[in-house]
């Protein structure tokens, strides 16, 4: 059976569309900036997040062994009070406080690895002292004072 020669182009046509459309949905499901990705851009886990509450200006946190900052080298994404901070345990008795609102666009940092915080909407990489390492943004992020006494980590978001 001959297929007539306007079916065969009519399907080439409505073929062409079909890929079309599912390269678009391709393109546009595989665009980065989700910030609601479990990891980074480049595939940094995310943060152990802690709940906390700004009371005087501060954020207390108890630090023993149940605590994802326990370790040295540990960080975590700590929320308080409607505010998000990178807390990250540098040394023995030392940690430092960033503020997590990423200086590019705004966006959450969520992710860590080798001491490097990531924001997972544009991949701008900060160190643990809130440096830029890797762009676009080009501010570093708002450190806050911290102490560490008795296993209790004091952090001065004022
Ligand atoms: S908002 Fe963080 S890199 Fe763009």
């Amino acid at each position: 059976m001959r297929i007539p020669k306007y079916t065969r182009r009519e399907f080439c046509v409505h073929s062409f569309q079909t890929v079309s459309l599912a390269a678009m949905a391709t393109a546009i499901t595989g665009c980065g900036g989700s910030s609601s990705s479990p990891t980074g851009p480049t595939g940094l886990p995310s943060l152990s997040t802690i709940n906390a509450t700004i009371v005087n200006s501060a954020i207390t946190l108890t630090i023993d062994t149940s605590s994802p900052l326990s370790a040295v080298g540990s960080a975590a994404l700590v929320n308080a009070s409607g505010r998000s901070f990178l807390v990250s345990h540098t040394g023995q008795n030392t940690f430092t406080a960033l503020t997590a609102i990423c200086t590019h666009e705004q966006c959450t940092v969520s992710t860590f690895a080798n001491q490097t915080f990531e924001c997972p909407c544009h991949g701008s990489q900060y160190s643990t002292s809130g440096t830029v390492l890797k762009g676009p943004a080009t501010r570093s992020l708002t450190s806050f004072t911290t102490n560490f006494t008795n296993n209790v980590l004091a952090i001065t978001t004022g």
